[in-house]
């Protein structure tokens, strides 16, 4: 029989050995302060050659000329990549056969889709020869005049948004909703084009042996990837070896391989050498992923209690000529504030650009700045302070779907959030503080949200004879601190001190630990993590409890503890078994099991789950100059199960000053004319600098949520960036007075209002 066996139920500061919950450093943190993690690009295999893109500098047409003598011609170059010479694919790289996969460009024909599309690729001894080597190559096009914008074609509506979420949802009668209103908001906001801008860009160093490809570039699906290289060049997964250790960022734009990654393979292919390939800067620009524009509306009607009646929330959003992806910008209004009346909708246009796809909460970031200046629009109307309008109308259960969910977490979040701010000291009217030089201040609020998900993921765990463990996933640490976390979870579910586990992660040759994306990542493998090392526990109580010779035999019924590397009787501490004797008396050098993560179908049936947050910022801007500067933030977030402190605030921080930057700083220019991107490079592309950030808190809301997994671990990636934004604008209207719903919100906007 099988013994009852908690390895990880008791509360986590009770444990001893007990590592969830703790604010360790980052396990790798030494290495990349001394510079020793090794990134992709600094793997140089012997032999290896460097490959430079050339790109197209239009945005539809097709390419008539390129000058290949003259870059063949070049010393030190040793191919040039084009249509006609590329190794042939065994996929088309237009074929769509799932809503993950992306259509490519891999030089299958002439055809430009969008500027800074690959047109070629010269592969030479040195990165200086493959650069002279590009630029010789001189193309002349034909040109087509670009679709740019959301205006550039006629629109439609997108047979889904998002991956897979319908386009439009509806509960309740808007039209009834809005005549039953003493008050209306009826508002369009417009949202940019942002584009990723990691600080390692996309590279690859790719080497074949015979049909053998083994690779070093930085990955968000190491399974996914594999999986999509190997339908590509028709071999078998198991022939790739993918190594992703380190990623200098992702935030989605490194969740699937993009075209240039696959470029860097082909040409290794093409020269039979090893090949390095890393896109420049303004290369990030066009083929690997974007945030789309978008322009909604939104219609709030408010009854004369200051409830909401009805939210009609409509996006336009932007795809690419040749593929899907609509951001779900409007759905952000289906998790937040209750109302008899939601609807949600999205119509889409064409542009000529590369396909948009995810960027750090996708849809909820760009939806989000919308629903939280609509909001504050509704409170200012009904001459309401915006938290209290927010806490009247926050839902009880999920909007759109009527499930229940964590919104006691959310009140607790406005109540901390806005204690520790002093928002109680804020007055109503806007334009009303300033501070001792003078400039005007502004206090706002907005309410976080994300879905807390759930992918699939499998890990491995190991126990062996000397009392160590080992615990294998091929997880992946774009810098979020995941390779932390997991460690932390592997040795609580193993019952073993973190010095005794090894934890291994970050190639593809391991269990497939799904994508690092959608915040799902801790909670993902995580849960494989957990389960994996409950699974190996409970062979080795099988073991003791069988075992005469053991202290725990017959304990069948009471049920074992691990922890510290021994199994503990429930009932009576004092009769305990270590792995090692366990192990050594069946004769075994180590046991090994399997575990795997996953949403509880069940439970996501009967609940619906996020995790919440409000966000609290001080903004001060200079009345004559219109200069804007964020002072102060505080946010208070409630996300489950916290496995390590530090790296989670160090998290929200991220997302919260992308919030920032997404209100007041990124905005990617497109030239009408041209279809390009005027400020493609880190100089005109304006992110936050140290000077931009402010003091920042996060408070993390204690919250057990017994459903969502039984380690009641949400996620924390995304949610920052949700209730920042909104904050940041609406703080901007406190302290001047001026409602601007195009953002980034620009010196201008506030001097010629
Ligand atoms: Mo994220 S946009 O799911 O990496």
């Amino acid at each position: 029989m099988m013994p009852e066996i908690s390895p990880t139920q008791a509360p986590a500061h009770l444990r001893h050995g007990s590592n969830i919950g703790q604010p360790l450093t980052r396990r790798e943190g030494v290495l990349k302060v001394k510079g020793e993690a090794r990134y992709a690009a600094d793997n140089h295999p012997p032999g290896m050659l460097h490959a430079v893109l050339a790109v197209s500098s239009i945005a539809r047409g097709r390419v008539s000329f390129l000058d290949i003598a003259a870059a063949r011609a070049h010393p030190g170059v040793v191919e040039v990549m084009t249509s006609a010479n590329r190794p042939p694919l065994a996929d088309d790289p237009d074929a769509k056969t799932n809503p993950f996969m992306f259509r490519l460009d891999l030089l299958q024909n002439d055809q430009v889709r969008y500027a800074n599309q690959s047109i070629a690729m010269v592969i030479a001894e040195t990165l200086e020869a493959a650069s002279e080597g590009a630029a010789l190559l001189a193309p002349r096009y034909e040109v087509l005049p670009a679709r740019v914008g959301l205006d550039s074609s006629e629109s439609f509506v997108p047979a889904a948004v998002g991956v897979g979420n319908p386009s439009e949802m509806r509960r309740g009668d808007i039209a009834a909703g809005l005549a039953a209103a003493a008050k209306q908001i009826d508002a369009t906001y417009e949202t940019p084009m942002q584009y990723h801008n990691a600080m390692e860009p996309h590279a690859i160093v790719a080497a074949w042996d015979g049909d053998t490809l083994s690779i070093d570039t930085p990955s968000q699906g190491l399974a996914m990837a594999r999986g999509r290289i190997a339908g590509l060049f028709g071999i078998p997964p198991a022939n790739i070896h993918i190594r992703s250790p380190y990623l200098g960022g992702g935030f989605g734009s490194k969740g699937l391989i993009s075209g240039p990654q696959i470029l860097g393979i082909l040409a290794a292919r093409l020269v039979g050498r090893p090949v390095k390939l890393v896109l420049r800067r303004e290369q990030m620009y066009g083929p690997v992923g974007h945030r789309s524009p978008s322009r909604q509306r939104l219609r709030l009607g408010i009854d004369g209690d200051g409830m909401l009646t009805a939210i009609d929330h409509h996006a336009r959003i932007a795809s690419s000529s040749f593929d899907d992806f609509f951001e779900p910008a409007a759905d952000a209004s289906h998790t937040l504030y209750a109302s008899p009346a939601i609807a949600t909708s999205h119509e889409a246009v064409r542009a000529d650009t590369g396909t948009p796809l995810f960027m750090r909460a996708p849809g909820e970031a760009t939806g989000s700045i919308a629903l939280e200046s609509a909001i504050d629009e509704a409170a200012s109307a009904c001459g309401m302070d915006p938290l209290a309008f927010r806490l009247k109308n926050y839902a009880e259960v999920e909007p759109i779907s009527g499930k229940p969910f964590s919104s006691k977490a959310l009140r607790e979040c406005y109540a901390q959030g806005a204690a520790r701010f002093g928002w109680s000291k804020r007055p109503l009217a806007p334009r009303q503080m300033r501070d001792e030089a003078g400039l005007l201040v502004g206090w706002g609020i907005g309410t976080a949200t994300f879905p807390a998900l759930m992918f699939q993921a499998e890990a491995r765990a190991v126990v062996r004879r000397d009392g160590s463990g080992l615990m294998e996933t091929g997880a992946h640490d774009m810098g979020q601190g995941a390779w932390t976390a997991f460690a932390q979870i592997a040795a609580d579910g193993l019952g073993l001190d973190l010095e005794q586990v090894e934890f291994k992660a970050g190639t593809s040759d391991l269990p497939d630990a799904g994508i690092a994306g959608g915040s799902a990542h801790t909670a993902t493998a995580g849960m494989a993590i957990h389960e994996a090392g409950a699974a190996v526990i409970a062979r080795l109580a099988d073991l003791a409890t069988g075992d005469e010779r053991s202290p725990l035999f017959g304990a069948g019924n009471t049920g074992v503890v691990a922890r510290g590397g021994r199994l503990f009787r429930r009932d009576d501490d004092s009769r305990s078994d270590s792995y090692g004797d366990i192990l050594k008396r069946a004769g075994l050098d180590e046991i090994e099991a399997r575990g795997k993560g996953a949403a509880d179908p069940a439970a996501q049936a009967a609940y619906a789950m996020h995790a919440h947050g409000a966000v609290f910022a001080e903004v001060k801007v200079d009345p004559d100059l219109g200069q804007m500067r964020v002072t102060r933030m505080v946010g208070a977030f409630a996300a489950g199960r916290i496995v390590n402190p530090r790296m989670v605030r160090s998290q929200i921080f991220g997302g919260m000053i992308w919030g920032l930057s997404f209100a007041l700083h990124e905005h990617a220019v497109m030239d009408r004319r041209s279809g390009r991107t005027l400020n493609a490079n880190l100089a005109d592309y304006h992110v936050p600098v140290n000077a931009d950030v402010p003091d920042m808190e996060a408070l993390l809301i204690e919250e057990q949520d017994r459903h969502v997994n039984a380690l009641g671990i949400k996620g924390v990636g995304e949610i920052g960036v949700t209730g920042s934004a909104g904050a940041v604008a609406n703080a901007v209207w406190h302290a001047t007075g001026i409602r601007v719903r195009r953002f980034p919100i620009r010196i201008d906007d506030l001097l010629t209002a």
